[in-house]
């Protein structure tokens, strides 16, 4: 349903989930422990990477879950690469697609065909530190607390509005390593319980403001 300055996801029942992920996949691995029990209410359907190396496929694999890879080298171009991951998730016919370190930008083609539905976790306090490399520009600007952030994702990087944060402090003798490290515990925590409400409640967005229980 959209409305002049938002849109209303309404609570699917057993909401399918397609999980997005280039890298090792530890937050796909935590949505997979949370879907086993069926009061989570929502569960992967697919998993989608980019990398035909990466991790997150092999606990796909291992989940029985069924995974394709969408590598850009096996498109001309962007665009066609974009309509590739776009026609992979559509299969699945997901009602949300959840960026799990998937860590390329899809094209407004893309978003505009799973339009609010689809969300990203960041490993910064976002609007601080967007991009690709959140916890080493926290890191470098010596911020004290940083965090994580599910946002639902628009046409920029890490700008849509914010559904859920979790602050992290910063210890003395953190590196990028240590940092991501605990912000990952947090992250998946946070990943697992605001797609689990945002499944079983809903989520509206008026403007920047995205609040789950519709
Ligand atoms: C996560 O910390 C996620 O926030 C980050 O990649 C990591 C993936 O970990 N994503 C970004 O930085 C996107 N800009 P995982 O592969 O273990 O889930």
């Amino acid at each position: 349903m959209q409305t002049p300055s938002g849109h209303l996801v309404e609570p699917a029942l057993g909401a399918r989930l397609v999980v997005l992920a280039s890298g090792g996949g530890s937050n796909l691995a935590a949505l997979l422990a949370a879907h086993e029990d069926p009061a989570y209410g929502a569960r992967v359907v697919g998993v989608v990477s980019d990398k035909p190396g990466a991790g997150a496929l092999d606990l796909a694999r291992q989940a029985g879950i069924p995974s394709v890879v969408v590598a850009p080298s096996d498109f001309a171009d962007r665009d066609a690469w974009n309509d590739g991951v776009r026609e992979a998730v559509e299969v699945f016919r997901p009602d949300w697609v959840v960026l799990a370190g998937f860590m390329r930008i899809l094209a407004p083609s893309f978003l505009d065909r799973f339009r609010g539905r689809v969300v990203n976790t960041h490993p910064a306090l976002l609007p601080s530190f967007p991009g690709a490399h959140g916890v080493r520009d926290a890191l470098a600007y010596g911020v004290r607390v940083t965090g994580c952030t599910v946002h639902v994702v628009d046409d920029g990087v890490d700008t849509g509005p914010i559904i859920a944060q979790t602050a992290v402090p910063v210890l003395d003798d953190d590196d990028e390593g240590t940092l991501h490290e605990r912000i990952k515990v947090a992250e998946r925590a946070l990943l697992v319980e605001t797609v689990g409400r945002a499944a079983r409640e809903g989520l509206r967005v008026e403007g920047r403001q995205a609040v789950v229980g519709a």
